[in-house]
């Protein structure tokens, strides 16, 4: 195996292929995130779904697979409003029957995997610039999949590097807890829209950065001893662009202490509902330091995604 630190340039993104390939998807899953058997989505579901149009793609060092990126297709008809691009040879246009409900194809990223020691390299955004190329290329507008918002690493790789939005956040998505590592405080998770052929992606994945929005009031804070604080103040203008903060690292505060990590939860789990039930959109994520404490923020808009298409 290459010294991963000099082998960036020689890291290829592909399409995964042979089954001994695929085999190495499921050792890598059980690498990455822990948990047991059942929680790794095996082989035969791996084959079947790429068979039927989904997106199995790696990142590989020589032989070595040492990141994937798997993503199915799916519909969603809360999007019916937007893109229903009806050209032909479009996914919208072979996915919508006349006279039937209008519905969005999309296509679904699951998993994203990049071995620890491969990190900070990159390779995560290429999987998934990978995937889009791939999506928009089968004639997808849209890639969704979900994150927890409380994870820095993925917030900044999701909102910063790729420019996903979001206007909807789920309560424990896959149940209260699961045998991952990833999982000790809930599964809640944000769902992502990722509009791949908007001007607003474009930009951002080559590496345009967009003018920042300054949030006018920050609903949650992170205090000095990396303790929540929820902000009841009431807006001075109308609707002002939102703040809502999170710790640099949860995962390093869930193993010091896993009550404040659940406090962590339910401070933003209440503030990324208030603001999205009043029609706010997640739009940014910024890193920063304050007092020699290093944590993130999200910025919500009043606006609708449609606005962004
Ligand atoms: C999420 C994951 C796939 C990212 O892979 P990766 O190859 O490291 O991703 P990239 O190198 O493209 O981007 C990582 C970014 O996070 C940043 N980062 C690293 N540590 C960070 C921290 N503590 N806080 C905030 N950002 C951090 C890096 O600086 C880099 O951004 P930059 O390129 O602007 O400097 C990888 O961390 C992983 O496999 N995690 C476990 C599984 C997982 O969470 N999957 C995703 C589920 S949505």
């Amino acid at each position: 195996m290459t010294d991963a630190s000099s082998a960036e340039s020689a890291i290829v993104i592909r399409d995964v292929e042979s089954i001994d390939e695929i085999h190495a998807i499921e050792a890598l899953q059980a690498e990455v995130w822990g948990g047991g058997d059942l929680d790794v989505v095996p082989l035969t579901i791996l084959v079947a779904m790429r068979e039927v149009g989904g997106i199995l793609v790696g990142a590989f060092d020589g032989d070595t697979m040492v990141g994937f990126a798997f993503a199915f297709i799916g519909y969603e008809n809360r999007l019916s409003a937007i893109h229903l691009d009806e050209s032909a040879g479009s996914a919208a246009a072979a996915f919508n029957l006349p006279g039937q409900p209008r519905i969005q194809p999309v296509m679904h990223s699951h998993m994203l995997a990049v071995k620890r020691e491969y990190r900070n390299l990159d390779l995560g955004r290429k999987l998934k610039l990978a995937q889009r190329e791939r999506a928009l290329r089968a004639g997808f507008n849209v890639m969704t999949w979900t994150f927890d918002p409380l994870q820095c690493i993925n917030a900044h790789l999701n909102f910063a590097k790729l420019g996903v939005v979001s206007d909807e956040y789920k309560i424990n998505f896959y149940g209260e807890q699961s045998s991952s590592f990833l999982h000790q405080n809930g599964t809640d998770r944000l769902w992502l829209t990722w509009l791949l052929s908007s001007a607003r992606v474009n930009s951002i994945v080559n590496g345009v950065e967009p003018e920042g929005v300054v949030p006018d009031l920050t609903l949650v804070s992170v205090s000095e001893g990396d303790a929540p604080v929820m902000n009841d103040q009431v807006p001075t203008t109308e609707r002002p662009p939102l703040a809502i903060e999170i710790p640099g690292n949860i995962s390093d505060i869930a193993r010091r202490d896993l009550d404040l990590s659940i406090r962590w939860r339910e401070a933003t789990r209440s503030a990324f509902l208030k603001a999205l039930s009043q029609g706010y959109l997640v739009t940014e994520f910024h890193r920063c330091t304050r007092n020699g404490i290093e944590l993130g923020y999200y910025v919500l808009t009043a606006q609708r995604i449609e606005d962004l298409v």
